[in-house]
C-alpha cells in the first residue's frame, strides 16, 4: 500500500510536495520499493530502516503509515510525537479497546495528526450513488446493502485481528458516511469457514461473515465480507427507498469498470439512469482492490496533501475510525456461528 500510496504525491500536489523517504525494516522489500520510487522521481530520496531514523533525520513534515494493522497505534503515535501528521491505513488499531484508548490520546495531544484512510470516501461512483440518495432519486431508505468480497485468502502470514475489523470497516465506514453519520443502534454477526482459510497461513476468524445492522426508525444495514469470491473482487452496494433502489458497483468480469444504476417502482415508468465509471488502468498487474478503487486511492491522497499544505483539520479522522470499530464491535459481541445456530428437525 505504502509504495501505492507514494507514488500519488508529487503529482497530487502539483510538484509542491516529493517524497523525501521511506521505511522498510524488510531488507529485500526495502531494495525493491527504494528503486521503484527511484524510478519515478528525480528528487532524492532517503531510505531508512526505521522510524526513529526517519524522525532523526529531519526530512519529512508528513507521512503515508500502511504498516500491519497491530503496529499501527505505536507507529502512528511516535510519529505524532516526532511532529508528522499522517495519512494512517485502516483499521485505527484493529480492537475498540485500543481504539478508544488511542483516540483519547490523540484528542488530547495531536488532535488534527491523522487522517484515516477510508478511501470509499473518496470514491466517484459511490459518490454518485450517495448524491442521488440524497437528491431523493430513490425516497426514504430503508436498507442499505454493503459487499466486500475478495477472491483470495489474506497473504501468509497476515494479521488481521478478524475478517469484520480488516475487511467490513470499510463497509461500516461507507454505511455511517452514506448516512451522515447516523449510528446504528444493535448489531448480530453470522460467521463461517468454508473455502479460503485453508489456501494461507493467515489466521482469522471467519472467511466469511455477515453482519446485520439496527438502525433507528425502520432501517438496516447489511454487510458480507468473504474471501471465496474466487471469480474475482466484488465491491457492490445498494441503496433501497420507498420509491426505487440504486446499485453501485456490479460484478460482472469487467474489472475497470464500476457502473451505478437507478431503478424506479415496479410499476412506474422511472426511467433507469446508468452511468458506468472507468477504473483506473495500472497497466500492470496489480492488487484487486487497486484496480477497483485506484482513483480513490488517488483521490484520498490529494485530499491528505492538500489538508497537510493548507494546514488544515482532516475530514476523515481517528474518530471515524473509532465509529466504525464500535459498529464492528458490537456485532463480534452477538456471534451466531453454526453451533450456536438453531437445529433443523
Ligand atoms: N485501504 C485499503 O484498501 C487497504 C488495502 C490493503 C491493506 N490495507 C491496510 O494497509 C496496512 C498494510 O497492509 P499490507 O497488505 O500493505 O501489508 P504488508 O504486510 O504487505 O505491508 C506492510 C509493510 O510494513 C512494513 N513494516 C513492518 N514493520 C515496520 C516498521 N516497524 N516500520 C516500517 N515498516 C514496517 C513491512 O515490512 C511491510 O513492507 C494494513 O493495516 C491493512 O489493513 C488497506
Amino acid at each position: 500500500m505504502h509504495a501505492l500510496h507514494a507514488q500519488e504525491v508529487a503529482a497530487a500536489s502539483g510538484g509542491a510536495c516529493v517524497v523525501t523517504a521511506m521505511v522498510e525494516p524488510e531488507p529485500g522489500r526495502r531494495e525493491r520499493a527504494a528503486a521503484a520510487m527511484r524510478g519515478r522521481q528525480s528528487s532524492e530520496l532517503h531510505v531508512f530502516e526505521s522510524i526513529d531514523q526517519l524522525l532523526a533525520s529531519g526530512v519529512s513534515d508528513a507521512c503515508i503509515v500502511s504498516t500491519p494493522t497491530d503496529l499501527h497505534r505505536a507507529h502512528a503515535w511516535q510519529l505524532a510525537e516526532g511532529g508528522q501528521r499522517m495519512l494512517l491505513e485502516k483499521p485505527l488499531t484493529g480492537t475498540l479497546a485500543d481504539d478508544r484508548e488511542f483516540a483519547a490520546q490523540l484528542d488530547a495531544k495531536h488532535p488534527t495528526a491523522v487522517m484515516l484512510a477510508f478511501q470509499r470516501r473518496f470514491d466517484a461512483p459511490l459518490a454518485y450513488g450517495k448524491q442521488l440518495m440524497k437528491e431523493g432519486a430513490i425516497g426514504r431508505v430503508f436498507k442499505v446493502v454493503s459487499i466486500l468480497e475478495d477472491s483470495n485468502p489474506a497473504p501468509d502470514g497476515y494479521v488481521s485481528g478478524g475478517i469484520l475489523p480488516d475487511m467490513s470497516v470499510h463497509n461500516v465506514d461507507e454505511i455511517l458516511w452514506m448516512l451522515d453519520g447516523v449510528m446504528p443502534e444493535r448489531a448480530a454477526v453470522v460467521g463461517n469457514c468454508l473455502y479460503s482459510r485453508k489456501l494461507s497461513t493467515a489466521v482469522e476468524d471467519f472467511d466469511d461473515a455477515f453482519l446485520y445492522l439496527w438502525f433507528p426508525g425502520e432501517l438496516s444495514a447489511q454487510v458480507s465480507v468473504t474471501r471465496n469470491h474466487v471469480s474475482g473482487y466484488r465491491v457492490e452496494t445498494w441503496l433501497f427507498g420507498e420509491e426505487g433502489q440504486i446499485h453501485i458497483g456490479r460484478f460482472e468480469h469487467r474489472h475497470l469498470e464500476v457502473m451505478v444504476e437507478v431503478y424506479g417502482r415496479r410499476d412506474r415508468k422511472t426511467p433507469i439512469e446508468k452511468r458506468v465509471f472507468s477504473a483506473r488502468d495500472y497497466g500492470q498487474p496489480l492488487p484487486e482492490f487497486v484496480d477497483r478503487f485506484g482513483a480513490a486511492y488517488k483521490a484520498e491522497v490529494e485530499e491528505f496533501v492538500r489538508r497537510c499544505v493548507a494546514g488544515e483539520p482532516f475530514a476523515v479522522t481517528h474518530r471515524d475510525g473509532v465509529r466504525a470499530m464500535e459498529v464492528i464491535d458490537a456485532g463480534m459481541r452477538c456471534v451466531i456461528t453454526k453451533e450456536s445456530s438453531g437445529q433443523v428437525g
